[in-house]
């Protein structure tokens, strides 16, 4: 049975998104339907495609009463919308189907596992959120919530744990076909931690242990964790609030961090050996992985960050995109990211250029575009006499520039939307420490309209941001202060 709710937000999408052109989105993005998109959720391969649910509010360009909307793709690239399948319709949920994901039951069911909120009045008329984990069963397009909602609540929480702070379950199934699930949570001074449950059949949890706690290192609560196995190490990735910068490391504000270390399944302890960011730019957050079907992890983040939503005005119809769906794998103990190998499919007309010297600003003939491929190799022109600056600079016309620089004599990298159409006070740069010796550095940046994904050094780091100049900005141009090589290659995105 569809609720009213369900129903209204499904008309509702349906209807306004006629309003809204191919050309005003991203190609190989997914964006919101209509209104608003934060987390990716439910991110699976159920029934021979793939399922990408999200946080939505169709009903305005704003955060609001949060849905779960519902895209599926064969190729992770291109993506159809389905309709909407959560609504906040329920006693357990009535004031929001937060974050989530999703596992395979062994009838082939597909479970849907999400943080039901409802608000609490408080003396003086405001509200706390009170946070617990519900469940819904479905065929990937209709989903039933489960009638013993909620299925986890404060009193499965760990001694000094916050019934406010307690969200976002990622599940999965162990070779035994019990499920696991970890789910973020902060102790009442809002200090981080991710907690493991367990459950023999998907409907029925328990507490497990504290998998991993912050102890005030990396910001405080602690949101969308996930946890797996990755070239024989394992990760959990989360996204902490209110950090505080680290060097080139960690910026201010809401960021994304990820742990390797060991686990030992049998206590369900995790033992930690690096920390790292996960995206270096501006406009990322919240990833979710997914396991394919030929034994790929596969990573795709929302592609904006909760202080920097105004660079988009609200008046537009839709905000909020996702990121390039990444390959993700570990390699000298660090976390590497790759576009899926699926964008290579898409690569129309190659332009080619060797050994071009850059002394001052130029452009290269047929280097432009919106939706683009493009892989750079950068060395000095003269070992001895070290170029001092390298740019590339995109998404240009008279007015605007995105850019992306780099300084080989304090191995920093840059991006630069300042000059990209924003009327805000927000952050528009970043910079990032990279791994660069003799003034050598490789990028790739993949442009799909209104974002670029800088994918440093074959994937040791990835510099996520977004922008929303007029397309007809489609300007390509290279810098050097000093003398710099460059190879380039760049492939048309169709
Ligand atoms: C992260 C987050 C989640 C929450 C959701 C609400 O961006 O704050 O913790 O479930 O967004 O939309």
């Amino acid at each position: 049975m569809i609720s009213q709710a369900l129903h209204k937000a499904r008309k509702y999408e349906e209807t306004m998104e006629a309003n809204i052109s191919a050309a005003e989105r991203p190609e190989f993005h997914l964006s919101a339907r209509v209104g608003w998109m934060n987390d990716p959720n439910g991110f699976s391969y159920y029934n021979g495609e793939y399922h990408l649910f999200y946080q939505y509010n169709p009903y305005d360009s704003v955060w609001g009463p949060m849905h779960w909307g519902h895209a599926v793709s064969k190729d992770l690239l291109h993506w159809n919308y389905l309709p909407a399948v959560l609504a906040p319709d329920s006693s357990f949920d009535k004031d929001g189907c937060f974050s989530g994901s999703s596992v395979e039951l062994p009838d082939g069911r597909q479970l849907l596992m999400y943080t039901g909120v409802v608000k609490l009045p408080q003396p003086g008329g405001s509200f706390k959120e009170i946070q617990t984990q519900c469940i819904a069963v479905g065929d990937g397009s209709n989903y039933e919530k489960y009638d013993a909602n909620p299925v986890l609540t404060e009193k499965d929480l760990p001694v000094g744990g916050s019934r406010y702070d307690f969200r976002d379950p990622k599940v999965w199934k162990e070779a035994d076909g019990t499920y696991r699930c970890v789910v973020g949570n902060c102790t009442t001074q809002r200090d981080g931690r991710i907690l493991l449950f367990k459950s023999t059949d998907g409907f029925h949890w328990e507490y497990n242990s504290i998998l991993a706690a912050n102890n005030g290192r990396f910001g405080k609560m602690w949101e969308c964790p996930d946890f797996f196995e990755l070239d024989g190490k394992h990760v959990l990735i989360t996204s902490p609030q209110d950090m505080m910068p680290k060097g080139f490391e960690y910026h201010n504000g809401n960021g994304t961090l990820c742990l390797i270390g060991s686990y030992d399944k049998e206590t369900g302890s995790f033992v930690e050996e690096t920390d790292q960011s996960i995206d270096y730019g501006i406009d990322f957050y919240a990833p979710q992985t997914i396991l394919t079907p030929d034994g790929r992890r596969i990573m795709i983040g929302w592609m904006q960050n909760w202080d920097t939503c105004n660079l988009r005005d609200p008046e537009q119809p839709w905000i909020g995109q996702m990121s390039l769906p990444r390959e993700i794998s570990i390699e000298n103990g660090r976390l590497i990211q790759r576009p899926v190998h699926e964008l290579e499919n898409m690569r129309g007309t190659e332009v080619r250029y060797e050994n071009v010297v850059i002394t001052d600003t130029i452009r290269l003939d047929g280097i432009h575009g919106r939706k683009i491929d493009m892989e750079i190799s950068i060395r000095p022109g003269d070992e001895k006499n070290m170029f001092r600056k390298f740019a590339v600079r995109f998404a240009q016309d008279d007015i605007y520039r995105t850019s992306v620089s780099f300084r080989p004599a304090e191995s920093i990298i840059k991006v630069d939307r300042k000059f990209s159409g924003s009327r805000r006070a927000i952050i528009h740069q970043r910079r990032s420490l990279v791994n660069s010796t003799d003034g050598k550095l490789k990028l790739r940046i993949i442009l799909d309209r209104f974002s670029a994904e800088i994918f440093v050094n074959d994937g040791e780091q990835v510099l996520t941001i977004t922008f929303y100049t007029d397309l007809s900005a489609d300007g390509i141009s290279f810098y050097a202060d000093g003398v710099a090589v460059i190879d380039v290659v760049k492939y048309d995105l169709i």
